[in-house]
């Protein structure tokens, strides 16, 4: 390995400085004193989550020996993610995507069953009252971005199409916005529609294009600060839900995409990265759509649901 090379770090503890046996006696006993308090927890599962939240965040200021200096530190920065935090922007759900939290939460509740289509981040910029539209019908609503033909199926683990999923997508324009983040109250990028009788879906929405989280937050420092990315990997994401199957959180990442092994919220999984083909112009659209000289897209998203109670 060369001199500027970092050694590959471990997800292990790092062994602590050498403390000594009086001093790590007195750590242990504060760390005791402290679980104990929540002994007569009434409701256990809250007593088994603050008893381990305590457990494990006195291990990781004794691994690291935190100074005071680097304490105060942290508050400062989760009192500035409180200030940036508002109905519109929500730098704890940035935290815990940047720091892999979101994706170890999901892979807890999403355990692989059958060839159910995998999960991933929801991300901040879902709204629930998006418009519906028609089977073939734009999700752009306007927004900028080469326009994509996105079908498939919906069905369950046993191969039997979903008639009626609700499928809801929602993406950024090609300026890396989504409609949320602009201030007039335009909606654009996003929509909800329902399979048909056989599970199919089509409409047209805009090829994905990478963009960077917000990043002008506290998150955003802490990224500058440790050298990352606050880009993610182009996507469009999809959440579909049908009765007695599991709602999916998921997004489809464009194959090629050079951001795939640098998304900034470790979102993509191999299984959920599609072949956008590129369609010159001219080409017929699937729906007769007249398109004039614009290229466009398309991309096949079979989508398996697995059963809710797995
Ligand atoms: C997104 O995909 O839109 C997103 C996900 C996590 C954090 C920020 C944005
Ligand atoms: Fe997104």
């Amino acid at each position: 390995m060369s001199a500027d090379t970092p050694e590959p770090v471990s997800a292990e503890p790092v062994s602590a400085e050498p403390v000594s046996a009086e001093q790590q006696a007195r750590e242990a006993e504060l760390t005791a004193r402290v679980l104990a308090s929540f002994d007569g927890t009434a409701d256990p599962r809250l007593r088994q989550l603050m008893q381990a939240a305590v457990r494990h965040l006195h291990a990781f200021l004794r691994e690291v020996r935190l100074s005071e200096d680097e304490w105060q530190q942290g508050i400062e920065f989760l009192t500035a993610a409180g200030h940036i935090t508002d109905e519109r922007r929500q730098e704890f759900i940035l935290l815990s995507d940047t720091l892999g939290a979101s994706m170890q939460t999901i892979a807890i509740n999403n355990e692989a069953y059958a060839d159910a289509t995998e999960a991933t981040v929801f991300g901040p910029f879902f709204v629930d009252d998006a418009p519906l539209v028609e089977l073939g019908g734009d999700i752009a609503g306007g927004a900028n971005g080469q326009p994509c033909w996105v079908e498939g199926t919906v069905v369950d683990t046993g191969g039997k199409p979903v008639p009626g999923a609700r499928i809801e997508v929602w993406e950024a324009d090609q300026d890396g916005f989504y409609d949320l983040q602009y201030d007039d109250d335009r909606t654009a990028g996003r929509a909800h529609l329902f399979s048909a009788e056989d599970g199919s879906f089509r409409f047209w929405a805009i090829t994905p294009t990478p963009y960077p989280i917000p990043h002008d937050g506290p998150v955003g420092r802490m990224l500058a600060a440790t050298g990352r990315s606050p880009m993610r990997a182009s996507h469009l994401h999809f959440m579909v839900s049908a009765e007695g199957l599991r709602t999916l959180v998921t997004h489809i990442f464009v194959r090629g995409d050079e951001r795939l092994d640098s998304d900034s919220v470790f979102g993509v999984k191999e299984s959920l990265v599609k072949d956008f083909h590129e369609q010159t112009p001219g080409t017929p659209t699937p729906d007769g759509r007249d398109l004039g000289d614009a290229g466009w897209a398309r991309v096949r998203f079979d989508i398996v649901l697995a059963p809710d109670q797995v």
